[in-house]
Protein backbone atom coordinates (compact mmCIF):
# COMPACT_ATOMS: atom_id res chain seq x y z
CA UNK A 1 0.00 0.00 0.00
CA UNK A 2 1.17 3.44 -0.66
CA UNK A 3 0.75 6.29 1.07
CA UNK A 4 -1.62 8.16 -0.88
CA UNK A 5 -3.77 4.94 -0.65
CA UNK A 6 -3.65 5.78 3.08
CA UNK A 7 -5.00 9.03 3.41
CA UNK A 8 -8.35 9.93 3.27
CA UNK A 9 -10.78 11.29 0.65
CA UNK A 10 -10.62 14.54 2.10
CA UNK A 11 -7.02 15.67 0.41
CA UNK A 12 -6.94 17.13 -2.97
CA UNK A 13 -4.26 17.41 -5.17
CA UNK A 14 -2.78 20.69 -6.06
CA UNK A 15 1.05 20.08 -8.32
CA UNK A 16 4.16 18.49 -8.60
CA UNK A 17 6.09 19.64 -5.45
CA UNK A 18 8.70 20.46 -7.58
CA UNK A 19 6.49 23.86 -8.66
CA UNK A 20 6.08 25.26 -5.10
CA UNK A 21 10.09 24.55 -4.54
CA UNK A 22 10.88 27.87 -4.74
CA UNK A 23 10.69 30.51 -1.95
CA UNK A 24 7.66 32.93 -2.58
CA UNK A 25 6.24 30.40 -4.97
CA UNK A 26 2.40 30.19 -4.70
CA UNK A 27 0.04 28.21 -7.07
CA UNK A 28 -4.19 28.50 -6.22
CA UNK A 29 -6.43 25.91 -7.08
CA UNK A 30 -9.94 24.90 -6.96
CA UNK A 31 -10.75 22.10 -4.47
CA UNK A 32 -13.85 19.57 -5.01
CA UNK A 33 -15.40 21.69 -2.12
CA UNK A 34 -15.90 24.15 -4.47
CA UNK A 35 -13.81 26.32 -2.31
CA UNK A 36 -10.35 27.89 -3.35
CA UNK A 37 -7.22 27.89 -1.85
CA UNK A 38 -3.64 29.13 -2.47
CA UNK A 39 -1.18 27.69 -1.30
CA UNK A 40 2.09 29.23 -0.37
CA UNK A 41 5.84 28.33 -0.09
CA UNK A 42 7.41 30.95 2.29
CA UNK A 43 10.48 30.08 4.30
CA UNK A 44 10.71 26.82 2.65
CA UNK A 45 7.50 25.67 4.41
CA UNK A 46 4.02 24.95 2.68
CA UNK A 47 1.56 26.43 4.04
CA UNK A 48 -2.25 26.67 2.28
CA UNK A 49 -5.21 29.34 3.24
CA UNK A 50 -8.49 30.84 1.77
CA UNK A 51 -8.36 32.65 -1.66
CA UNK A 52 -10.98 34.69 -0.59
CA UNK A 53 -10.44 37.36 1.99
CA UNK A 54 -12.98 37.19 4.60
CA UNK A 55 -13.57 41.38 4.17
CA UNK A 56 -15.41 41.25 1.16
CA UNK A 57 -14.81 38.11 -0.49
CA UNK A 58 -12.22 38.98 -2.93
CA UNK A 59 -9.43 36.92 -3.65
CA UNK A 60 -5.98 37.72 -2.14
CA UNK A 61 -3.93 35.85 -4.73
CA UNK A 62 -1.89 37.83 -5.50
CA UNK A 63 -1.32 39.48 -2.18
CA UNK A 64 2.09 40.50 -0.44
CA UNK A 65 3.94 37.82 1.83
CA UNK A 66 6.04 39.15 4.38
CA UNK A 67 7.33 38.67 8.05
CA UNK A 68 5.04 35.41 7.83
CA UNK A 69 1.97 37.70 6.77
CA UNK A 70 -0.13 37.62 3.40
CA UNK A 71 -1.58 41.25 3.44
CA UNK A 72 -4.84 41.23 0.58
CA UNK A 73 -4.06 43.13 -2.05
CA UNK A 74 -7.81 45.09 -1.93
CA UNK A 75 -8.03 47.11 1.52
CA UNK A 76 -4.63 45.69 3.19
CA UNK A 77 -6.13 43.72 5.61
CA UNK A 78 -3.00 41.25 7.09
CA UNK A 79 -3.30 37.48 7.77
CA UNK A 80 -1.18 35.28 9.52
CA UNK A 81 -0.15 32.35 6.87
CA UNK A 82 0.56 29.60 9.67
CA UNK A 83 -2.71 30.16 11.62
CA UNK A 84 -4.96 32.55 9.13
CA UNK A 85 -5.49 34.67 12.11
CA UNK A 86 -6.18 38.59 11.24
CA UNK A 87 -3.00 40.33 12.57
CA UNK A 88 -2.73 43.79 13.26
CA UNK A 89 -6.51 44.37 14.97
CA UNK A 90 -8.02 42.55 12.17
CA UNK A 91 -11.12 40.80 13.37
CA UNK A 92 -11.12 38.58 10.15
CA UNK A 93 -9.48 35.09 9.83
CA UNK A 94 -8.96 33.47 6.75
CA UNK A 95 -9.59 29.18 6.48
CA UNK A 96 -6.12 27.25 6.34
CA UNK A 97 -5.85 23.56 5.30
CA UNK A 98 -3.48 20.87 5.99
CA UNK A 99 -0.70 20.37 3.11
CA UNK A 100 1.09 17.55 2.72
CA UNK A 101 3.59 16.33 0.16
CA UNK A 102 2.95 12.68 -1.34
CA UNK A 103 5.48 10.71 -3.80
CA UNK A 104 6.37 14.38 -5.01
CA UNK A 105 2.46 15.80 -5.29
CA UNK A 106 1.31 18.44 -2.95
CA UNK A 107 -1.93 17.82 -1.62
CA UNK A 108 -4.55 19.79 1.10
CA UNK A 109 -7.28 18.83 3.29
CA UNK A 110 -9.32 20.92 5.41
CA UNK A 111 -8.81 20.72 8.97
CA UNK A 112 -11.45 19.61 11.22
CA UNK A 113 -10.38 22.49 13.59
CA UNK A 114 -10.42 25.44 10.74
CA UNK A 115 -10.30 28.92 12.27
S1 LIG B 1 -11.24 42.47 0.44
FE1 LIG B 1 -9.48 42.00 1.60
S2 LIG B 1 -9.28 43.65 2.99
FE2 LIG B 1 -11.03 44.12 1.85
Amino acid sequence: MTELQTMTTGWAPVCPAEELAAEGSRKAVDLPSGERCVVLNVEGRLHALSALCPHRELTLEGGLVRDGEITCPWHRARFSVETGKGTRASRWALKTFDVAVVDGTIHVQEKEDAS
